[in-house]
């Protein structure tokens, strides 16, 4: 890792949101307390319905149980199919940003608008072998991009670091426009360097957050910089 590369990512402070996929889910108010005792600012909450993903997890009632018990900015990951469907839910639940994957919606466009609509910020996710020219044409309303750095639906995966060009890419497309720019699948200290110089402004993490003893120290690495 060069000198250049620990300085970018020191001067750049970006956000931890971790994924919840990998918690306890018999104790979720536990969960968000160390969730915000660790000074992460998102909590990363992954819908999966067994179809567009071959996992389950749960729905809009977990979440909006969940948020009796926060005040955290609430990024909902919907890994379903036909999501159109549910944005009400979501939003009613509470959820603070609902993205979607590009992959799953007929009209994208639309879906993005009707999440803005209900008063949500809008995120479209994009899986590794999806191109971003897929998702240029709401460019200039998405408020996030999510990078998938894995294939979705499992926590603990190894992280695909090729993904990193499409964060270049959207950077590199980005001319004003106020989308930030996310990655999911993989994050670590080890490889956050390397995202964050590529121009990442959010970093999902799950199964390295939960086993991490120090979870403060851990949010500090992936927020300023690993190597110090
Ligand atoms: C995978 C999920 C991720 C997952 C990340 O489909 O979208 O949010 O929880 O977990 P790690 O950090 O363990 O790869
Ligand atoms: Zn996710």
């Amino acid at each position: 890792m060069s000198q250049n590369v620990i300085i970018k990512h020191m001067e750049k402070k970006i956000t931890v949101a971790p994924s919840v996929l990998s918690a306890d889910f018999s104790d979720m108010k536990k969960v968000l307390n160390e969730i915000e005792n660790s000074g992460a600012g998102w909590v990363h909450l992954d819908v999966m319905d067994g179809c567009f993903v071959p996992n389950l997890t749960f729905g809009p009632k977990f979440i909006k149980d969940i948020r009796e018990h926060s005040n955290l900015f609430f990024d909902a990951h919907l890994m379903i199919v036909h999501p159109e469907k549910f944005v009400d839910e979501f939003a009613d639940a509470g959820c603070d940003s609902i993205t979607v994957h590009a992959e799953a919606c007929s009209d994208l466009r639309d879906i993005l608008l009707k999440i803005k609509d209900r008063g949500c910020r809008c995120g479209v996710a994009i899986k590794p072998a999806t191109p971003v020219s897929e998702i240029e044409n709401v460019l200039d309303i998405a408020d996030i991009v999510l990078v998938m750095t894995v294939e979705p639906g499992f926590g603990g995966q190894q992280i695909k670091k090729e993904c990193f060009e499409k964060i270049r890419k959207l950077v590199s497309l980005r001319n004003g426009r106020n989308y930030v720019i996310s990655a999911d699948g993989g994050l670590k200290p080890e490889v956050i360097d390397e995202a964050v110089l590529a121009g990442l402004d959010v970093a999902v993490t799950g199964s390295a957050f939960f086993k991490a003893p120090d979870k403060v120290g851990f949010v500090k690495m992936m927020s300023e910089g690993s190597q110090k």
